[in-house]
């Protein structure tokens, strides 16, 4: 991961006004998507998730909400220095869209095709024609097989699966180099949901895009991400290649994660295995206030000491991964050399 990432978050900090004060929602928020990578980030509900790729984009509703700190690096340059104006070519166009619910996303006015058209045309200096040639080329693309025919179709007239592709299409308008994606597929069944991530990764191979793959879903993290991160209470408490971390995962936090994904019913029939009950993180990711004090998982933590509730984490390196956790933390290796006598 040497190359310069694409996309790199520093320390981002988001709070909401609210009627009983400030709350916090991201605090510390630091990860990277290298170029041509696929990042997804995962975390229970309520970890900062939605809010982090909302605010990438200046997305947040201002008030409630507050961008507390930080920096949004695309290419070099810091989106949340930019001016409204200026931010303009990068939303929609040089980082693509899709949200969760595509039926919400899209205008139920218009049709397919002009929504399409008309995102191209926000960021493309193309003529008439063109924009229809281009938008017709991008339906067929995610899998409209006669675009033509669909598209003066209205979102009501398509199901769930093929509203994600036109609204994939328009996060593809003006040749995206980072696809962000919040859960893209949590409003489908499980067919169509597949199938929309299959075309995630056919079109990240064709286009060398960068994907931040927002999901619940550990099985389709699995099958997209090359890195994870994984968030809790508004910052990162793991990283790393998706095969080490889903495999080995360190953090007390991840590993209860991925204790509550049930195996697959076919791996469970091989394996002779019963039906069994699935372990649950009892508890609630805490409120954050200014002056937290210890480790944010402590108070759900089944390893937690001392140490934990009297000074915050850094991430440690652990091998490939970085976990933020004084239990992970490994004795440096100078201090294990015998000292040489002068
Ligand atoms: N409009 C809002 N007004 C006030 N607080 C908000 C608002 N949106 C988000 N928050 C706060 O930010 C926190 C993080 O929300 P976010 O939507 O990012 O969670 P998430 O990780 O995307 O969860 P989910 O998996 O359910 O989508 C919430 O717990 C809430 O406290
Ligand atoms: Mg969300």
């Amino acid at each position: 991961m040497s190359a310069e990432p694409l996309l790199s978050v520093r320390d981002l900090a988001v709070s909401f006004e609210g009627e009983d004060g400030r709350v916090v929602a991201v605090k510390g928020m630091s990860f990277d998507v290298p170029p041509q990578r696929a990042v997804a980030m995962v975390g229970e509900s309520g970890s900062g998730k939605s809010v982090t790729a909302h605010a990438l984009l200046g997305l947040l509703p201002s008030p409630p909400a507050h961008i507390d700190g930080g920096e949004v690096r695309f290419g070099g340059v810091d989106l949340l220095k930019l001016p409204e104006r200026k931010l303009r070519p990068y939303r929609g166009g040089k980082i693509g869209l899709v949200f969760q619910d595509p039926t919400a996303a899209l205008n139920p006015v218009y049709s397919v095709g002009a929504q399409l058209s008309e995102a191209i045309r926000l960021h493309l200096p193309l003529g008439r024609r063109a924009v229809r040639e281009r938008a017709l080329g991008l339906l067929h693309r995610v899998g409209f097989p006669e675009p033509e025919a669909r598209f003066g179709d209205y979102p009501h007239e398509l199901s769930g699966g093929m509203c994600q592709r036109a609204m994939i299409a328009i996060a593809l308008a003006a040749d995206a180099e980072l696809l962000v994606a919040d859960e893209p597929t949590s409003a489908l069944d499980m067919l169509a949901a597949a199938q929309i991530v299959a075309l995630l990764a056919d079109l990240r191979r064709e286009r060398g895009l960068s994907l931040l793959f927002i999901s619940h879903d550990l099985g389709l993290v699995a099958a997209v991400a090359d890195d994870v991160v994984v968030v809790y209470a508004g910052e990162v408490v793991e990283r790393g290649p998706a095969r080490a971390l889903l495999g080995h995962a360190q953090h007390p936090y991840t590993q209860a994660l991925l204790a509550s994904v049930p195996p697959l019913r076919r791996e469970r029939r091989r394996r002779n295995q019963p039906v069994r009950r699935l372990p649950v993180l009892a508890g609630a990711p805490p409120l954050l206030t200014r002056g937290d004090a210890g480790c944010r998982f402590a108070p759900r933590c089944r390893e937690v000491v001392a140490r934990c509730r009297e000074a915050a984490p850094p991430l440690y390196p652990v091998g490939p991964l970085e976990v933020r956790c004084f239990l992970r933390e490994q004795p440096r290796r100078a201090a294990l050399l015998p000292e040489v006598a002068p």
